[in-house]
């Protein structure tokens, strides 16, 4: 079955970022010139998902204004003949039907990904954790979807990451299929360093199905005291395996300050319009460190 939905939990405290996410949710963080929750929505709508849960909670309604209309700038655009800005604003509107729900207490990913169970219903889903922005030109959701097309079993993106990182992430345990792409049978989230099952992770990309939402109603909270949605795949796992998809595509962590930091320098020396300027300016800094 072909990966129809997409969901996007975006309803965390964002509290590696603090104080900027005290009032700003961290998916609208820029990188450049577009908020990290739009890079993850055109990641999902160049995989072909068009229909996308957006999981919020209180304080989040700047992501809801940002994919609707903003009828008087349209119209002070369209007033002044400014056609590009105005056509890029429409694109952003009409990118996907996006809808809402709040997750109403921050219990973990896992509690998150509970509250897509009725717009799920019973097909196979994707899921982009909202502070993750993957940038590639085989957008990585894709890559997950097909794996799941051809393995018929629930997909992990997954990269290997540092001995430090690792204890901070999920472990998985994997053997190599073929390529890029590995048998999952073995899962811990933030393992204890005797615990480490390899330094593969899960990396901010799943594609689940149905029947994750009872494994997820069973899960008791782990790893600090939340709901983990490697818990619940680690059950699906145990039951079933899993594929994990060693993406291509660069990874950043937009719910660290240095993962921000590093978004905004690649893009912006990549961006059409500042990209130039900015690695003149880059240069003439690195000179003086
Ligand atoms: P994180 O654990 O990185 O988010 O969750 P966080 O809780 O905001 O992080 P810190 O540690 O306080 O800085 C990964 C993804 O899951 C979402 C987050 O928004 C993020 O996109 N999430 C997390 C939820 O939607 N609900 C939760 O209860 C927890």
């Amino acid at each position: 079955m072909v990966v129809r939905k997409a969901v996007i939990p975006a309803a965390g405290l964002g509290t590696r970022v603090l104080p900027v996410t005290k009032a700003l949710p961290k998916e609208m963080l820029p990188i450049v010139d577009k908020p990290a929750i739009q890079y993850i929505v055109e990641e999902a709508v160049a995989a072909g998902i068009r229909d996308i849960l957006i999981i919020t909670n209180r304080g989040k309604g700047l992501i809801e204004d940002h994919f609707d209309h903003a009828v008087e700038l349209e119209q002070r655009l369209a007033a002044a003949g400014r056609d590009a800005a105005l056509a890029e604003l429409n694109r952003i509107t009409g990118l996907a039907n996006i809808y809402y729900i709040r997750q109403k207490e921050t219990k973990g990913l896992g509690h998150a990904v509970a509250a897509a169970r009725a717009f799920v219903g019973d097909e196979p889903f994707a899921v982009l954790y909202g502070d993750d922005v993957i940038i590639g030109d085989d957008p990585a959701i894709g890559q997950l979807c097909r794996a799941w097309e051809k393995y018929g079993k629930g997909v992990a993106g997954i990269k290997e990451v540092t001995p430090e990182q690792i204890l901070k992430y999920s472990s998985l345990a994997v053997s190599p299929i073929e390529d890029n792409i590995y048998a999952v049978t073995d899962m811990i989230e933030k393992p204890a360093p005797d615990k480490v099952l390899s330094l593969f992770s899960i990396l901010g990309r799943c594609v689940l199905p149905p029947a994750i939402f009872d494994i997820l109603d069973r899960t008791p909270p782990g790893a600090g005291g939340e709901i983990q949605l490697t818990d619940a795949m680690k059950t699906l796992t145990l039951r079933e395996g899993m594929t994990g998809v060693d993406f291509t595509g660069k990874r950043y962590d937009m719910g660290s300050k240095i993962g921000i930091l590093q978004a905004t320098c690649e893009v912006a020396l990549a961006h059409l319009e500042v990209g130039e300027a900015f690695r003149e300016y880059l240069k003439g800094l690195a000179e003086r460190l």
